[in-house]
């Protein structure tokens, strides 16, 4: 049993690692005030936060050693991004079909009421227990989706609602104490990169790369999360799902804002910090060569693997499924991933239907059971797919054990994984939480029930 044990020696070393200069920082873990007026100066400038060593509670926090050791992680969905399907409570309270996103979320309430509401989630949503849990799991990074609103910079924002800047620094904060590393991820930028209500805007007509303006205001944006947020995180995800088979336009702003953002984060953050970016839902193999010598430029490509959102994936068999992962997507990801840079199945879920709740968006209904109408097939019921896990049978909950580890066995044939989400409302299917609670998602992530599903695939 010994080997079990070898960790601790990493971490009873860990003060000489102290020499990485950002190592050490505990704020009081008590509720931050939230910001008064949305600028710049009202923040907590980094430096005068990197002042005590760690509490006795907290973990020390050791320097990632990326490309060799897989990342094992959790996104923090729907907290400073709101998804109404991850949270259904906070939308069905305002009495307003209409708000569907968190633009709407803004634009159709009393701001004072909007904000408390807002204030509340921000308080709870994810706790530092959650942070201790994540830890506990295994898990080795959290990816945190933020709104452009949410940053403290000259860039409008309106009629979104900010003040979430220093519940985000605390999180930070919560993420180094237990030892978890951050990734940062803008996830939803001015105008709108993808039109899905997860950027902060539900639209038809997204506009992020038809104005050099947004583009303009959303390297301002990152400016300032890689000078005040980079000292403490791992990686900056330079921006979340572009929407790249919008054509050229779009295609050539993503390419344009990738290098821009590289250089921006850079300069703001220096050489140590990832950088991540996205496929803009191209396809890796369209980022082949995007970056020479990807490894010293510690780049890292996020892939996201779902196989729900149209009729011909959801009309796969549970061993269908699996074989998908092992036979399309692994060895293209992998060939990938040691050709070019460092790549992370970044998001990822166990679901096999899209029957959570407005999981395609408030007021709509779900592909699986054609209550999103237009003629597609229907697949059957949702009942027992979505909701609370004591519902599902048997053999579906073997089923996700077995889908949650081929969807690992992906990750860890590149630098890592990270699931999404850690929690929702009223969606099991879809919650890192839930599947420990239920026994699909092991205690100890290195565990296998199916071990090698992809061998011989
Ligand atoms: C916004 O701030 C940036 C740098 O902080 C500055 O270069 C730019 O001119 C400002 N824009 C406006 C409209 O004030
Ligand atoms: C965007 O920034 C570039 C580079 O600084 C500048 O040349 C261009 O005029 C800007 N465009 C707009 C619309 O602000
Ligand atoms: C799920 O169902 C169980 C058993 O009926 C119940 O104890 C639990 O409170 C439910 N969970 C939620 C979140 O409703």
């Amino acid at each position: 049993m010994w080997w079990r044990f070898t960790p601790l020696l990493g971490l009873v070393a860990a003060p000489a690692l102290a020499a990485h200069p950002q190592c050490i920082l505990a704020l009081p873990s008590t509720n931050p005030t939230p910001l008064a007026a949305h600028s710049p100066t009202s923040s907590v400038p980094v430096s005068s936060q990197t002042s005590t060593f760690p509490t006795p509670s907290s973990t020390p926090f050791v320097a990632f050693p990326y490309g060799s050791t897989p990342i094992r992680g959790v996104n923090l969905g729907g907290w400073f991004v709101l998804e109404p399907w991850i949270t259904p409570s906070i939308f069905i309270n305002t009495k307003n079909d209409a708000i569907v996103d968190e633009y709407t979320f803004g634009q159709m309430q009393d701001y004072q009421t909007a904000l408390g509401v807002l204030r509340q989630h921000w308080d709870t949503w994810i706790t530092e227990e959650d942070f201790m849990a994540i830890a506990a799991a295994g898990l080795t990074h959290v990816r945190l989706p933020i709104g452009y609103w949410s940053v403290p910079s000259n860039v409008s924002v309106s009629p979104y609602i900010p003040g979430a800047w220093s519940y985000i620094q605390r999180a930070v904060t919560w993420a180094r104490k237990h030892g978890l590393h951050t990734i940062i991820d803008l996830h939803g930028a001015p105008g709108s990169q993808n039109g899905y209500d997860n950027s902060g805007r539900r639209t038809n007509s997204p506009q992020w790369a038809l104005h050099p303006a947004n583009v303009n205001a959303t390297l301002a944006i990152m400016q300032v999360i890689a000078s005040q947020l980079g000292p403490q995180v791992d990686a900056i995800e330079l921006l979340n799902e572009v929407a790249g088979f919008y054509g050229q336009v779009w295609d050539s702003a993503v390419r344009d804002y990738w290098r821009r953002g590289f250089d921006a984060v850079r300069q703001a953050a220096g050489d140590d910090v990832v950088v991540v970016l996205g496929d803009a839902f191209e396809g890796v193999n369209n980022w082949q060569g995007f970056f020479p010598d990807p490894q010293g430029n510690r780049v890292m490509m996020d892939y996201h693997e779902y196989q729900i959102f149209s009729d011909g994936e959801l009309s796969r068999s549970h061993d269908q499924h699996i074989q998908f992962v092992c036979r399309n997507i692994l060895p293209n990801l992998a060939a990938f991933a040691s050709n070019n840079m460092w790549t992370v199945s970044g998001e990822w879920s166990t679901a096999i239907t899209d029957c959570a709740q407005w999981l395609n968006g408030r007021g709509t209904g779900a592909r699986w059971d054609g209550s999103i109408g237009g003629g597609g097939t229907i697949f059957g019921s949702c009942e027992g797919f979505t909701g609370n896990w004591t519902t599902f049978s048997q053999d579906y909950v073997a089923f996700l054990r077995k889908y949650w580890e081929v969807q690992v066995e992906l990750g860890e044939a590149v630098q890592g994984w990270i699931y999404w989400t850690w929690k929702t409302e009223s969606a099991d299917e879809w919650s890192y939480q839930k599947g420990v609670e239920g026994g699909w998602i092991p205690q100890d992530p290195s565990q296998r029930l199916y071990p090698g599903l992809c061998n011989g695939t």
